[in-house]
């Protein structure tokens, strides 16, 4: 199959809709990062997309929607929970995924078999196009292969996803850069299950009751069930080891640049870049959390592409605002490997 690069033009997005209407899997701009979209109500296509990424088939899959009436239209769930109306009128269109109870409209493979369904309203304009102009709710992971980060360019959706689905919109890079904080709402509290642009800080803005769940950043305790099958998964991995390395400015450059210059890598701040001796991968000025998200996934996805490296060094940012959702990614794409020369 070949797949095609397409623009923003109507006559693109039309003619990627046309490839979903008949059950098709197409790459999707988001503010987030980049989908793999297919009909969320159709069976065959979104089987398709766990074909294309090679996603374990208990790993449920977010449903887009352009507007906040589609919940209804699409017939998605029974009743939108009250706290979900909330968090929808404040931060709809937006990064923010809502679990939410399902209708036995949505079908179990979108959900892994979960009774409940994950719904989010990008706030993309091309996204929510192509959503209208597909006339049905798409269901769409991030649009890597399984385990590997996430891409935030439709040439990174290309190096994964070529020859595989039909059709990739070309949005430019995506502005937030790590995918979107999913919710549940639940008992009265909300739980993030997986922080993103949305901070812990802004959802206790509109409602007191937020609690971030261990597993965000810790591992799974040996037989705790994932509330969130996705926190079970290795993911975002570049091919060398990634280690996280909690230090102080001095103690960090004392360890870099002992390494070996051949096979190490060090992903650092803009202001380390004097201190280091050993190549660097550059995340942004330390304060700047923003320009850290936005760029995570292009600078993990650098590292294999810096020849015979076998180690990359990360430092570990502060879980803070949008840094909790860049430590969750790293701490992932390091296994959970942490080095903390402060102790
Ligand atoms: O920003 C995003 O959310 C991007 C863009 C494309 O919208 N999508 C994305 O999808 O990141 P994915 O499939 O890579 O991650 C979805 C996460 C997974 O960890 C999955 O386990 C969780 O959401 N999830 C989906 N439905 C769920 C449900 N019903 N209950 C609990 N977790 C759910
Ligand atoms: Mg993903």
């Amino acid at each position: 199959m070949n797949t095609l690069l397409l623009s923003t033009s109507e006559e693109d997005i039309n003619l990627a809709a046309s490839f979903i209407k008949t059950g098709g899997v197409v790459g999707m701009p988001t503010e987030t990062v980049y989908g793999l979209a297919a009909n969320a109500l159709d069976e065959k296509a979104v089987a398709k997309i766990f074909e294309a990424k090679g996603r374990p088939s208990d790993n449920p899959l977010i449903v887009h929607i352009s507007d906040f009436e589609d919940i209804e239209k699409f017939g998605l769930v029974n009743e939108v929970p009250a706290v979900a109306k909330l968090l929808a009128e404040k931060f709809w269109p937006g990064p923010l995924t809502i679990i939410m109870p399902k209708s036995d409209n949505v079908p179990e493979i979108t959900t892994g078999g979960l009774d409940t369904v994950a719904v989010r309203l990008p706030s993309d304009v091309n996204a929510r196009k192509l959503i209208r102009a597909s006339g049905c709710p798409l269901a769409a992971p991030s649009a890597n292969i399984s385990g590997s980060p996430s891409p935030t360019t439709a040439n990174h959706v290309f190096s994964d996803m070529n020859g595989k689905i039909p059709a990739i919109i070309d949005g430019g890079e995506c502005q937030v850069g790590l995918e979107s904080t999913v919710v549940s709402v639940k008992d009265d509290v909300i739980t993030v299950l997986r922080p993103g642009g949305i901070t812990a800080e802004d959802l206790r803005s509109v409602y007191s009751n937020v609690e971030v769940c261990d597993a965000v950043l810790n591992k799974l305790k040996e037989g705790e069930t994932a509330l969130s099958p996705g926190m079970k998964y290795k993911h975002y991995s570049p091919k060398a080891k990634v280690i996280l390395v909690k230090s102080s400015d001095k103690a960090f450059y004392d360890f870099i640049n002992k390494q070996n210059i051949d096979e190490t890598v060090a992903l650092c701040y803009k202001e380390d870049e004097d201190f280091v001796k050993i190549p660097a991968i550059l995340m942004g000025s330390k304060e700047d959390l923003e320009a850290q998200a936005h760029n995570l996934f292009a600078d993990l996805r650098l590292i294999d592409a810096c020849e015979n490296v076998k180690t990359a060094y990360v430092r570990c940012p502060e879980a803070e605002g949008i840094g909790m959702a860049v430590l969750n990614r790293l701490i992932r794409a390091a296994g959970f490997e942490v080095i903390n020369l402060d102790e």
